[in-house]
């Protein structure tokens, strides 16, 4: 057996469970219509997202359509929907996925002291009570039930002991620990789950889940470290999108596990060539522009501009890429023309244009450029078209 057989035989699969059309919806002014949420769940089907998680049905009949929809089209991925405690929900719930080939029901409740004394303005006992009945009932349904306790990462250790061995008790298939609020730190967040894992009877077959919010702008970092801890399933959202300063962006956890299986030997389902058009479709549909540095899809996350990156890349990308922009669905990286290009990357530049030009020449259109670049900020091919033919005419 080759070193490689033996790294990859030790690769652990974590399920990507993509919760942009629940949580990410749920980001103000992110409302998407049926027939683009029936589009975007054929998506991530083709992208072969493992979960998806198409909506809460009992908020709006509009979420109970694009449930029971996507229950009816989608036949690889499981189809979940959201429903809290009560029967009403659940039962909604379950109606919505009735349809699904592989449907999951996910109910959550509070479980911090926050949470019980505000929100719910219930005991800690009701609430186990709560955990007990939901999962049981939900049951009914269908036999993939996920239960989550809401705010996990501010809930008393000894309660959330107690809450998740009820919910395996009474049936449930996945565990979700949410850092609701985004509240922890990546080494907390894994010993959570270490703890958990390691002190709750049962814990052994169910599998543990990751939902992080970006608050502190950690919620990949705290996914990831989620793994490390031992949960298996991570939920995301295509460009980070969700309740707040959003959830943990799905390409990001995704090709971090991707680029760094020699550090961590977990690997997902993914096609990674789709996120690109994952990140495009949901930008335009949501009307959120994705930011030019963000991470995986950003406009400039393959862009290069400096001399010294430029001249770099030329030589060879890995210089200063770690990831191909093909893995992800881009068509090439982009040395972006501006005053910090050096003469490498301007001669390269001028070859794609179908310029060869002599020493002279070619010394006086890069001092052109130079000038030109200085006082504008972006320099556009036909720009640097028209400083050559000038350069040229007057050489
Ligand atoms: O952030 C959260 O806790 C949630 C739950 C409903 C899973 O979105
Ligand atoms: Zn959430």
């Amino acid at each position: 057996m080759s070193v490689t057989d033996s790294a990859a035989e030790k690769r652990d699969r974590v399920i990507i469970f993509d919760t942009t059309m629940r949580d990410g919806e749920q980001s103000p002014g992110a409302s998407m219509s049926l027939e683009e949420k029936l589009e975007l769940a054929k998506i991530l089907e083709e992208m072969k997202v493992d979960v998806i998680e198409a909506g809460f049905p009992i908020a709006s009949n509009g979420d109970f359509e694009a449930v029971r929809q996507i229950s009816e089209i989608v036949t690889e991925s499981v189809v979940c929907g959201l429903a809290r405690a009560g029967q009403a929900d659940i039962e909604r719930c379950g109606e919505a996925i009735k349809k699904a080939k592989r449907g999951r029901i996910h109910t959550f409740i509070s479980t911090s002291p926050v949470h019980m004394k505000w929100k719910l303005q219930m005991e800690p006992e009701q609430v186990l009570e709560m955990v007990t009945r939901s999962v049981s009932h939900a049951r009914n349904w269908t036999d993939d039930v996920e239960w989550s306790a809401e705010d996990a990462t501010r809930t008393e250790r000894d309660f959330l002991l107690r809450c998740v061995e009820a919910a395996i008790k009474a049936g449930a298939t996945t565990i979700n620990l949410p850092d609701t609020v985004g509240y922890s730190y990546p080494s907390e967040y894994a010993d959570l789950f270490r703890d958990v894992i390691a002190n709750v009877p049962g814990a052994d077959g169910v599998i543990f889940s990751t939902h992080c919010h970006n608050d502190l702008g950690l919620a990949v970092a705290n996914s990831i470290a989620g793994v490390q801890g031992g949960a298996r399933q991570i939920e995301c959202a295509v460009n980070g999108i969700g309740e707040r300063a959003g959830n943990a962006a799905l390409e990001e956890i995704v090709m971090a596990l991707k680029v760094r299986g020699d550090k961590l030997p977990f690997e997902t389902g993914v096609d990674t060539q789709h996120i690109t058009r994952a990140s495009r479709y949901v930008s335009a549909i949501t009307g959120f522009p994705v930011q030019f540095n963000k991470a995986i899809v950003g406009k400039n996350a393959f862009a290069h501009e400096s001399g010294i990156h430029q001249d770099g890349m030329l030589k060879n990308a890995e210089t200063y890429e770690i990831m191909k922009p093909e893995d992800v669905g881009q068509i090439e990286s982009n040395l972006v023309m501006g005053k910090h290009s050096g003469r490498h990357a301007f001669r390269e530049k001028l070859k794609e244009l179908g310029y060869e030009l002599g020493q002279n020449a070619l010394n006086e259109a890069f001092q052109r450029f130079k000038d030109l670049a200085d006082k504008k900020k972006h320099v556009f091919d036909d720009d640097i078209v028209a400083l050559v033919d000038d350069a040229l005419a007057s050489g």
